[in-house]
């Protein structure tokens, strides 16, 4: 029997998680959730609720170290996000069932200076999702350069920013403290939901800016993780992501950067993920996508495990939808050291 079925069977089984559920706040638009650690479970609606820009091409470097999964720091990463697909599909889905009607982009980059760019960088861009929100606002024609470990988001990289008018450029490189200088300098830079993977990089990512450049970066809050986890009722010292999140979290990420950066904005994004009777199938999608991040070891593209989908079910049938927090913070970095 593997650790995670041991694991997932001891919490999931337990007498304790079959309990009737806390109350889980409500979400409030715009509004601050407070760093508390939510102790919710399923809801009910009436009551508990070195880039190598110089010299490597994409093809090179179109092998993550390490065969399918990338190794990324002292922790393993399940390679999730090698297949931009299906990457692509759950990132619409959390933006279908997100209480929150905002853009998280529109939040990131509002008077951010985007329109003066000339060369932009995206850190760990995976398909584009945050190069797609510059290139709607940079002038067309400019040149986006994406950085990521998984050579599989190349075409859909290249393809989103051109389809939102800017070229795009695709370096395959697994990002770790250092961005070559011969890069040149850029007139901004982004890493969303990324940045926690090579956090060693932000002194480089100071240097690679022209003076009056940007740098935003967007993160989840570890208290969010920890309530999907409380929701899932999986333990929190089993969940490899947690502590790759907390080296550049809400919580921690302000440390990280301020001593690069003259000036560094926060911005609030208050979430919740909703799923209500209708949605179970998104639901256990969603769950497949973050298991394999929040318990070690779990396979990836492995079904849900009976025990936790069983008790989804049934709480969605019982109380109607399931809230899971979701909220991020941006961090707005201007005059680079
Ligand atoms: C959560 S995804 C975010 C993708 C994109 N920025 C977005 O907002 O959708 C994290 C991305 O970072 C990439 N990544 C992880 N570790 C990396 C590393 N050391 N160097 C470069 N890319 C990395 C992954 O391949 C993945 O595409």
């Amino acid at each position: 029997m593997t650790n995670w079925w041991l694991l997932l069977s001891a919490t999931v089984l337990c007498p304790c998680a079959a309990g009737p559920p806390p109350a889980r706040r409500a979400f409030r638009p715009r509004s601050f959730h407070g760093f508390d650690t939510p102790s919710a479970h399923f809801v009910g609606t009436n009551g508990p609720a070195g880039i190598a820009f110089g010299g490597l091409s994409s093809r090179e470097g179109s092998r993550p170290p390490g065969g399918g999964r990338a190794r990324i720091g002292w922790v393993s990463e399940p390679s999730v996000y090698a297949a931009p697909t299906a990457h692509g599909s759950i990132s619409e889905l959390i933006r279908r069932h997100s209480a929150n009607p905002e853009d998280v982009r529109d939040v990131a980059l509002e008077g951010v200076n985007v329109a003066a760019a000339d060369r932009l960088l995206d850190l760990g861009c995976g398909f584009g999702f945050m190069a797609e929100g510059l290139a709607r606002r940079a002038p067309a024609g400019t040149e986006i350069v994406g950085v990521d470990v998984n050579p599989s988001n190349e075409i859909p990289f290249v393809r989103t920013v051109g389809r939102a008018g800017c070229r795009g450029r695709f370096v395959c490189e697994r990002l770790v403290d250092r961005l070559d200088p011969v890069a040149g300098r850029f007139s901004g830079a982004a890493a969303s939901y990324s940045l926690y993977f090579f956090p060693g990089l932000v002194r480089s990512i100071s240097r690679i800016l022209r003076p009056e450049g940007f740098f935003v970066a967007v993160t989840h809050r570890e208290a969010s993780l920890r309530h999907l986890l409380d929701v899932l009722d999986l333990p929190a010292d089993n969940a490899p992501h947690l502590a790759v999140l907390h080296r550049f979290s809400a919580e921690t990420g302000a440390g990280l950067l301020t001593p690069w950066f003259g000036s560094v904005e926060t911005r609030e994004y208050p979430n919740d993920l909703v799923f209500e009777r209708a949605d179970f199938e998104a639901l256990l999608a969603y769950v497949r996508f973050k298991l394999p991040l929040i318990v070690r070891g779990f396979p990836l593209g492995m079904d849900v495990p009976r025990p936790i989908a069983g008790r989804a079910a049934v709480h969605l049938e019982r109380e109607g939808r399931i809230e899971i927090a979701k909220d991020d913070r941006v961090f707005v970095c201007r005059e680079p050291r």
